[in-house]
């Protein structure tokens, strides 16, 4: 037999293979990577065609918490109570936005809790007062939160105009958006839609989202704090996915916006209201002291007290409770400067139609603020350059325009 056949057969069939190869490689990737039979079905179906044409949103979902327990793409994208139903490819599906209510099926008591904190109506109301919210969301949200819901628009509604609402405020503030099925906000601004983890939402970035800038700097002070230093170090060696319920500091031994905030860490128990465990109303012009004062503060202690010994935590309330005196004190010295200047006439028009409003809202709502949060929160340089030194500028500034009103009247007499 000669030898030259099976060569030529063993040749032929090689450049087969190969040609099925780089034809099949030239594919387009999505036509190639057909999900597997079991999780089409896991799934209902939906990655059959969603993984082609949106391949991260499925993968993101593969990777959840939600796949691993069987909770499919419909039961979150089916409609719940109040929502419009629309025909899908033979699927029936919710028309429009998912909203807090396609959560709240399972997580009735996570709702419950969001809907009680200031990221439910009162986050929307510090826009919108309370339009868009019915008389019994109002009054809910009062229960907990008084005087975060029942007040009127924000003057920057007017002043600003709609755009400028849509595109910058709401970008935030919507977390506590009103829906039309009755329900109140969005979970997926901390956990993502399709990740559902605990992970990203323990992040402080994704706090920061929101929680930044001159007005509000929490990023920028955990950034410069010896607990964002340390989390940046040592971010690996956390275990951030660790169970909530099961979490203690062994995984997260440096702590994080969530950790102080939310996380029942050590057994304390998780919440979804962040003001339980907070004092002062520090983001007003002037602080005082939360109803719950005492409780909220012990509660955070032993947050702190976790990591820490006692002594560490009662020096850094002592020292940021002065700096919360001062600051009301600097606030109240320039609110009386500018009330003076319209109780005599000198100052007229609307809200924020003259330099020294400015001048006298930059005091409180950036420096004055920002020198409260640098205290509590371990930002030394946002409590001096970024506080009390703009602080003491701006003081100067505040008399110097009221001074030349006031001569200017005199020279018009
Ligand atoms: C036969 C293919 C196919 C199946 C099966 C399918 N989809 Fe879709 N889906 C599409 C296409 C194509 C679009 C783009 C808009 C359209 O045609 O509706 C889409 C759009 C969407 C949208 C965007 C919003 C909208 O209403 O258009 C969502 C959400 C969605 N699908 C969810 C699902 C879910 C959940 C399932 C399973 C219950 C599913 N899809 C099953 C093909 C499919
Ligand atoms: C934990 C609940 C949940 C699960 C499970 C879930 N989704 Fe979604 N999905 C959402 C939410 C929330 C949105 C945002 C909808 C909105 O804003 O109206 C969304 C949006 C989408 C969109 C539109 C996204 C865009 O950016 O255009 C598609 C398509 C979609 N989902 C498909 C799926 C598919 C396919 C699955 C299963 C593989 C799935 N979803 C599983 C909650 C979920
Ligand atoms: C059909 C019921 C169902 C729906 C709808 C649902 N979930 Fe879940 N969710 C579950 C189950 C079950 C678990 C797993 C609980 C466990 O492991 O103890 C879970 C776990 C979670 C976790 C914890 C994940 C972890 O890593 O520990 C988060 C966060 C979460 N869901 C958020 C959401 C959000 C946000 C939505 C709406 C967009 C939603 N869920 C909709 C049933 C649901
Ligand atoms: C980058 C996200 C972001 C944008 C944009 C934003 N805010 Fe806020 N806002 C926040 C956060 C976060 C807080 C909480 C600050 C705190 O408690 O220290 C807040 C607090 C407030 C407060 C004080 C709390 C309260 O309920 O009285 C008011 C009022 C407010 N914002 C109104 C507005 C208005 C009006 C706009 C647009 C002109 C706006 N915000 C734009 C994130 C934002
Ligand atoms: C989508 C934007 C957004 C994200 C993301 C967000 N917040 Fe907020 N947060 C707000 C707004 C807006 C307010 C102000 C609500 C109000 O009082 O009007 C707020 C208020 C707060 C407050 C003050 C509550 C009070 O009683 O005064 C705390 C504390 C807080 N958030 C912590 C967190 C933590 C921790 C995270 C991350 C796990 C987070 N937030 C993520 C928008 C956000
Ligand atoms: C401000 C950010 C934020 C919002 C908004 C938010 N969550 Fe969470 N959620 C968290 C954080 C942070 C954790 C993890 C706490 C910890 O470290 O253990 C968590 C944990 C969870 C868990 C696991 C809790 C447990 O005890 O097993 C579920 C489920 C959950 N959230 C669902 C929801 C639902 C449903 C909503 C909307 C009603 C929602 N979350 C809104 C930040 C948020
Ligand atoms: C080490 C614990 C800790 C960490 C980490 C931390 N905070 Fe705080 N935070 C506090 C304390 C303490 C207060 C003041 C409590 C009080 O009023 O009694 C506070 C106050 C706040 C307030 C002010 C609420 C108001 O009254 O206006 C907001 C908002 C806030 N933190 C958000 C964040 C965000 C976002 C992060 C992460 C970027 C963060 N915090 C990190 C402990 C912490
Ligand atoms: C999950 C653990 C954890 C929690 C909770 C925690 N811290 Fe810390 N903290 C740390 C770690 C770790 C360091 C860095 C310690 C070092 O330098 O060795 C630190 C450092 C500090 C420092 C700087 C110490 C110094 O002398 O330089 C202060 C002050 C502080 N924390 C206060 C607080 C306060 C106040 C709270 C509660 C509002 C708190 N911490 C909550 C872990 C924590």
């Amino acid at each position: 037999m000669s030898f030259r056949p099976v060569f030529i057969a063993v040749v032929i069939a090689f450049a087969l293979v190969l040609a099925a190869f780089l034809i099949n490689r030239a594919r387009p990737k999505a036509e190639t990577e057909q999900p597997e039979g079991a999780f089409v079905r896991a799934t209902g179906k939906c990655a059959e065609c969603h993984s082609r044409t949106q391949y991260s949103i499925v993968h993101e979902y593969e990777m959840s918490r939600h796949a691993q327990k069987n909770v499919s793409c419909l039961d979150c994208h089916q409609a719940a109570p109040g929502q419009d139903k629309e025909d899908h490819h033979d699927f029936v599906i919710a028309k429009g936005h998912l909203t807090a209510a396609n959560c709240r099926s399972c997580h009735e008591q996570i709702y419950q809790q969001f809907t009680r904190s200031r990221h439910a109506a009162p986050a929307w109301a510090a826009i919108y007062g309370e339009k868009g919210l019915t008389p019994e969301q109002v009054n809910f949200s009062e229960t907990y939160q008084p005087g975060g819901t029942r007040r009127p628009p924000h003057p920057f509604v007017q002043a600003e105009g709609g755009s400028a609402m849509i595109s910058g405020c709401e970008q935030c503030h919507s977390i506590g958006k009103p829906n039309p099925d009755g329900t109140i906000g969005t979970c997926t601004n901390c956990h993502t839609r399709h990740t559902s983890s605990v992970a990203i939402a323990r992040l402080p970035s994704t706090c920061g989202q929101c929680h930044m800038g001159p007005d509000h700097s929490q990023m920028e002070i955990y950034d410069e704090s010896k607990h964002g230093l340390m989390f940046a170090a040592q971010e690996k060696l956390l275990n951030l996915d660790a169970e909530p319920d099961k979490l203690t500091t062994r995984d997260m031994f440096v702590p994080t916006c969530a950790t102080c905030h939310m996380s029942g860490i050590n057994g304390l128990g998780v919440t979804h209201d962040p003001s339980e465990r907070l004092s002062y109303y520090l983001a007003n012009a002037m602080t005082e002291k939360r109803p719950n004062y005492a409780q909220a503060q012990a509660k955070m202690k032993q947050v702190c007290g976790q990591c820490h010994t006692e002594d560490v935590v009662n020096r850094v309330y002592d020292q940021a409770e002065k700096v919360v005196q001062t600051t009301n004190q600097r606030v109240s010295a320039a609110k009386a400067i500018v009330d003076g200047l319209r109780a005599d006439g000198l100052l007229k028009g609307p809200p924020f139609s003259q330099p020294i409003d400015f001048l006298y809202f930059d005091f409180w709502h950036y420096d004055g603020r920002t020198a409260k949060h640098g205290a509590f929160m371990g930002g030394a340089d946002f409590v001096q350059w970024h506080g009390n030194y703009p602080m003491l500028k701006k003081m100067v500034e505040l008399q110097a325009a009221a001074d030349e009103l006031r001569r200017n009247r005199a020279h018009q007499k």
